[in-house]
């Protein structure tokens, strides 16, 4: 097929992009969007500050306007995030104990909620271990509400919306052999073997020269497939240019589509111009709009070439 969503869709996936609220009125960027991608991810829109900015009164326009943009294109919506160390409102980053833990419950059960039936997979938990070695917990107010955070907001998602897939998602947790990945990979087994409802699990995979992708890149995608949770690449940008760039992208997408349950994949934004980070030229297309050889090779990877 001649787009990257079409080309997925051949073998059961998605391809999807990060997306703002305030550029759907850019037709460079609604013309990519709407003819490449198959899947949308809100980049700030459904966070804790954007959706519930005072406590108990939930502002849901901007988030609304990307789900409807989603809905009347037939793309799927992956919902980012519910419960996160960071973005929160300045009433949650000051709360604690059981008051935090309570308000922290009721934004899960309230956006999802209002959700309900919308979302293909949700971010429930977003990167709530630590960096490094340690293979710990992130310190974090909702951390310190007690360990089982995480598991008490993936039980008020679910019974909230039933249908949406429920994914840890998190960065750093591409090499196999990492801390960090194996800590991740602990709680997947953990609330597989009790029960706890996890279906997926995202791989921001943001990579740079100083974090490249690793080598054993598919190895974890494949593990943590065999703990029976689907896998899905959700935050992917890869800082580089020319073919250096287009072939870690290659190996990317072949990583996925060698797995049976890596379901999709996201880009973090649409043109490097769009890119949260603040220089460098990490996604498919130009400033300009125009394809790179970075989106070539995804392509063609895509399509088995
Ligand atoms: O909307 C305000 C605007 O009103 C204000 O004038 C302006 C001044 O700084 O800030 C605007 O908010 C910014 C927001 O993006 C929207 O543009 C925030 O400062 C800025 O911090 C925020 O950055 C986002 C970042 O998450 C925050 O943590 C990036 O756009 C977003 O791409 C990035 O995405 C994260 C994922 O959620 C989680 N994984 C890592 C990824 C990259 O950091």
């Amino acid at each position: 097929a001649t787009t990257l969503g079409a080309s997925a869709a051949e073998s059961g996936r998605y391809f999807g992009a990060a997306v703002a609220a305030h550029k759907l009125s850019d037709s460079v960027y609604t013309g990519i969007l709407n003819s490449e991608f198959t899947s949308v991810t809100p980049e700030n829109e459904m966070k804790l500050d954007a959706t519930e900015p005072t406590q108990g009164q939930f502002t849901y326009t901007s988030a609304d306007r990307i789900v409807a943009h989603a809905a009347a294109r037939g793309m799927k919506v992956r919902g980012h995030t519910l419960a996160w160390h960071s973005q929160q409102p300045g009433w949650m980053q000051s709360m604690e104990g059981a008051p935090l833990r309570s308000a922290m419950l009721n934004h899960v059960t309230q956006v999802a909620t209002h959700y309900r039936g919308k979302i293909d997979s949700w971010d429930v938990v977003n990167e709530a271990f630590a960096d490094g070695d340690g293979g710990g917990r992130r310190d974090s107010n909702l951390q310190r509400t007690g360990n089982d955070w995480i598991e008490a907001a993936f039980r008020a998602a679910r019974a909230a919306d039933p249908g949406a897939k429920l994914c840890y998602n998190d960065y750093n947790t591409d090499d196999w052999t990492h801390a960090k990945t194996q800590a991740v990979y602990r709680l997947v087994q953990d609330f597989k073997t009790r029960g706890v409802p996890i279906d997926c699990v995202g791989f921001q995979s943001h990579f740079n020269p100083a974090s490249p992708v690793p080598s054993n890149y598919q190895t974890t995608l494949e593990n943590f497939a065999a703990l029976g949770v689907d896998v899905q690449i959700t935050e992917l940008d890869i800082e580089g240019s020319g073919s250096a760039q287009a072939s870690n992208y290659d190996r990317v997408t072949r990583a996925c589509l060698a797995v049976a349950r890596c379901n999709g994949i996201t880009v973090w934004g649409i043109r490097d111009t769009d890119s949260w980070r603040a220089s460098g030229t990490p996604l498919l297309f130009d400033g300009s709009g125009n394809k790179k050889a970075a989106y070539t090779s995804v392509l063609a990877a895509l399509n088995g070439g």
